[in-house]
């Protein structure tokens, strides 16, 4: 990296109707840099790189890409530039493979300019080799996880050889094997002299990849930082203008005599899981961990009936339940947060009041079905502070909620069902360091109520954390469970792997 820069966002202003998002924000990278932009959800890093993509227009400000202000509507200009992004909100066709997508609107040509299907599925093919992904060019995008989601993002931004690459979360869904092959990408690029903007949650990652980070808050700039000169406290401290909250080791309080709230049996899904053998007693923290492809998120679909399996049991407080629904299971009392928040966690053009009552609406109308809309806003308002929510007002769609909020309110939309056995996948994605530990504070208090949590989670630091216990699973079968207070990081991390 030398001194040169590259690119300079001046003075950017922007605003949402009369909702004040970024206040004369300054933004440089240099050629060869890595240059993380970090602050807590909603702070205003996606609605900073969208006016670098031409999505949003800022009211005022300059971009200057080599020294000379450029002109970015729209994101061909952009293009133009030579600035790729992955955004936040994966772009991708479900109905195309994964090889169509990763070339789209740069697909191989034959000699007379015909699109060449063979090469571009040979290309893609070895994009994905490169990166030691078990996936295929040909596999329908639409049957993919949200991990192999993200990595098809991160190959479409690479194969367009640009001099600035502009990643926002790019690996919130990768686990650790994953997360090291993408930084060894990044470092490659930062050799061959390209600039990259990095949007992450994750400080470690941040720390270890960056040379330098901006940290904004409340969408002004609250300082730049040397990466190697600083640690995370001083980062968490910019970000959110208070220190971390330290985390609590609760009591266990099940014992021999608890009731199995959680039961299956022999629980079998061809080619996802096989013979998975769980009792959960009512009351625990567990946390269910496993590599890409390990069934996590099958299972937790399984279990809740959104995907049917092959054979076994499940059993809730001991009995049977046969042929399993989402309407039986929350019937009940059991709900999921799914990995997928954008279609299945909470309705895009709703208010957060509407969706934080969605499933609870009866509690807010008299006899005749008329809601009270005043107690109605008062629940969803109470609900939303105690997680968090940065928002305008309750009223607020929860599609124009930053990302780390929307997953907030999806959360929220389950906590008010009150629960008696709690499934979350990937609960803590893009959500920041501040907002996780609230989070998990909520899941806690709920499980000294006797509600039993089970976290589907590739943060094994987190699941140390909080859980008392963590199930290994390995190839769609479970391979160990351990107590929390006897292991370690390491130890689970060669256990998964
Ligand atoms: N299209 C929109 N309409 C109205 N408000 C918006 C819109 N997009 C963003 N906002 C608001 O702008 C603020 C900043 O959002 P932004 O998405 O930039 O946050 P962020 O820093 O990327 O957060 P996260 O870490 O959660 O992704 C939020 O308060 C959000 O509600
Ligand atoms: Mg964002």
């Amino acid at each position: 990296m030398n001194d040169e820069l590259i690119l300079k966002m001046k003075n950017i202003t922007k605003s949402f109707s009369d909702n004040l998002v970024l206040n004369k924000v300054d933004f440089e990278l240099r050629r060869g840099e890595v240059h993380s932009l970090m602050g807590a959800n909603g702070a205003g890093k996606s609605t900073l790189v969208k006016i670098l993509n031409g999505i949003y227009t800022a009211n005022s400000g300059d971009i200057i890409i080599n020294g000379e202000i450029a002109n970015i509507k729209k994101s061909e200009d952009a293009e133009r530039y030579g600035i790729a992004f992955v955004h936040q909100e994966l772009n991708i066709c479900p109905d195309l493979n994964v090889a169509e997508n990763i070339f789209l609107g740069n697909l191989a040509k034959n000699k007379i300019r015909l699109f060449n299907n063979k090469e571009t599925i040979q290309k893609a093919q070895e994009l994905i080799d490169m990166i030691q992904v078990e996936m295929k060019s040909t596999d329908m995008v639409r049957n993919l996880r949200a991990a192999e989601k993200q990595i098809i993002e991160i190959l479409k931004a690479l194969t367009t050889n640009a001099k600035i690459l502009v990643l926002d979360e790019p690996t919130s869904s990768l686990n650790e094997k994953e997360k090291d092959i993408f930084i060894g990408i990044v470092n490659k690029l930062k050799s061959q002299g390209v600039s990259i903007v990095f949007i992450s949650h994750f400080l470690e990652d941040v720390l270890k990849i960056s040379d330098r980070v901006t940290v904004i808050k409340d969408g002004v700039n609250n300082g730049v930082f040397n990466a190697k000169e600083i640690s995370k406290d001083v980062l968490i401290n910019a970000m959110m203008g208070k220190a971390a909250i330290k985390p609590m080791k609760r009591e266990i309080y099940i014992d021999d005599a608890t009731q199995v709230a959680l039961e299956l049996e022999g629980l079998c899904s061809k080619n996802k899981f096989n013979n998975i053998n769980l009792q959960i007693k009512a009351g625990s923290v567990i946390g269910i961990c496993g590599l890409l492809g390990a069934g996590k998120t099958e299972i937790a679909r399984a279990v809740f009936g959104l995907d049917s399996y092959d054979s076994g049991r499940i059993k809730l407080f001991g009995e049977e339940i046969t042929k399993a629904t989402p309407e039986k299971m929350m019937k009940n009392k059991v709900a999921l947060v799914t990995e997928d928040r954008k279609n299945e966690g909470f309705v895009p053009l709703l208010s957060i009041r509407e969706n934080n009552t969605l499933s609870i609406i009866r509690r807010f109308t008299n006899k005749f079905g008329v809601i009270d809309r005043k107690k109605q806003k008062a629940f969803a308002e109470n609900l939303a502070d105690k997680m968090t929510v940065k928002k305008s007002s309750v009223e607020q769609n929860v599609v124009s909620l930053s990302g780390g909020n929307q997953q907030k309110v999806v959360i929220s939309r389950c906590v008010a069902s009150n629960p008696k056995i709690f499934m979350l996948d990937e609960p803590t994605r893009g959500v920041d360091v501040y907002a996780k530990s609230e989070i998990y504070k909520i899941l806690l208090d709920m499980a000294a109520e006797e509600v039993t949590i089970i976290i589907f989670s590739s943060e094994l630091e987190e699941l140390l954390e909080v859980c008392d216990e963590i199930i290994i699973l390995k190839k769609g079968e479970i391979s160990g469970r351990i107590h929390t207070s006897e292991t370690n990081k390491n130890e689970l991390l060669s256990m998964i792997s």
